[in-house]
């Protein structure tokens, strides 16, 4: 497989400019910077200049399948907002203002969860265009997410979006029959809405034990949900989001298992720990970020200097597990970087950070890609598919 990873650079348009302009304005308030994405998303239709519509353009469509007989995903566009940035499931049809193709709201719980009560819990690292987070999964609940998501999935339809619920485990239960009936509840309640399910293993921002460290564990929970799933008359897909900071061999071990039970999918991947940010391409030491927890843990790490990493894990996924289907994730932030793991075998691309640094970030990017496809001879991503399928 091609070794070669291009980090392509966008150029400040001045609506990016502007946009630094209200990050500056508002950096003593990161929170509350974070938390204007939705009233954005919500409003950027009526605002004169913002140019921000759904696009029911066909040119990107793209339809992803499963060899199972799960049900497919259709994707206006394959560039999903990730989980998140919208954790409530409230307004979900905003973000095709935006211009996402598709969203994974939560990620919920089994029951409303505070997340972590220590102030700031976000902060932003503008040299590297990333975003530390520690929100502790912080969440309305399962049922009310999948209840909201229930409500308007079809007008979402309508608007050509994909809607993923992403679920985890409870944080903190100590008994393994808990923990597996936590998250099977969760699971089985999400199912019931969503157009897929994503098992969030990876989540390092809550203090508590990570449970993909656990593989004993993480094997009962897919075998659980898996057997759910294979109980019901509409067969779902169900996606295993992983942590980015894993070496090979563990990957392999869950890939392994994943594979073996029927998981048809996994996002690569999520916030990588500061802890070990040293790993990546930043500017910015570990001792120079701003605590997010009580107990001086600095969350995990969003943005641009998560790529090339990210590119490495998907390599090693489409090349030892190809008949799983990869949605990247990742310091995405270029239409010609979806171009290019497009042109490795993902499904669809995810992304959060990039919405803090580019203006309507999602349609910027649809332009990037259409404009990489055309380069190559392609009017519509179903042109690229067909061509590719023939190969
Ligand atoms: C403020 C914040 C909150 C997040 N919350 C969640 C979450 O609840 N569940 C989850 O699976 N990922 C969560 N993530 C991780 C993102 O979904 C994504 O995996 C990560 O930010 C990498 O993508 P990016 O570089 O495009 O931001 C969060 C990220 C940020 C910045």
């Amino acid at each position: 497989m091609n070794d070669k990873c291009i980090n392509h650079e966008y150029y400040m348009r001045p609506s990016d400019r502007v946009l630094a302009l209200i990050r500056r304005i508002f950096h003593n308030n990161p929170e509350f910077r974070h938390d204007s994405l939705k009233h954005v998303a919500r409003f950027a239709p009526v605002i004169p200049l913002m140019g921000a519509r759904p696009d029911l353009s066909k040119t990107l469509n793209r339809e992803v399948t499963f060899a199972d007989g799960c049900s497919p995903l259709h994707f206006g566009c394959p560039i999903m907002l990730a989980a998140g940035a919208n954790k409530t499931a409230k307004r979900i049809c905003d973000f095709a203002n935006m211009g996402f193709g598709g969203i994974s709201v939560g990620t919920a719980t089994r029951h409303v969860r505070e997340g972590n009560t220590h102030r700031p819990r976000i902060g932003f690292l503008e040299n590297d265009r990333a975003i530390h987070n520690s929100m502790g999964l912080n969440n309305d609940g399962v049922e009310a997410v999948t209840r909201r998501t229930d409500a308007q999935i079809s007008a979402a339809h309508r608007l050509h979006m994909c809607v993923g619920i992403s679920v985890a485990e409870t944080p903190g239960l100590t008994d393994e029959d808990e923990k597996l009936k936590d998250i099977v509840e969760s699971f089985s309640i999400a199912y019931k809405a969503a157009d897929y399910v994503e098992i969030n293993l990876s989540c390092p921002n809550t203090g508590e034990n990570r449970i993909d460290l656990d593989m004993s564990l993480v094997n009962k929970i897919f075998t659980a949900i898996t057997d759910y799933r294979n109980s019901q008359t509409i067969r779902k897909a169900i996606y295993a989001k992983l942590s980015p900071d894993m070496p090979d061999n563990h990957t392999a071990t869950i890939m392994d298992m994943l594979v073996k039970v029927g998981v048809n999918g996994v996002v690569v991947g999520n916030t990588y720990p500061t802890k070990k940010l040293s790993d990546l391409p930043v500017h910015v030491a570990y001792k120079d970020l701003t605590p997010l927890r009580a107990d001086g843990d600095c969350g995990g790490m969003s943005g641009r200097p998560l790529y090339e990493n990210m590119v490495k894990k998907v390599k090693f996924v489409r090349e030892h597990y190809p008949q799983m289907s990869v949605i990247a994730c990742g310091g995405i932030d270029h239409g010609y970087k979806i171009y290019d793991l497009v042109k490795l075998g993902v499904d669809a691309v995810q992304c959060y950070s990039v919405v803090a640094f580019r203006w309507m970030a999602a349609h910027a990017m649809r332009k990037e890609l259409a404009e990489a496809l055309s380069k190559d001879g392609f009017k519509t991503l179903a042109e690229y598919d067909a061509a590719r399928s023939k190969q």
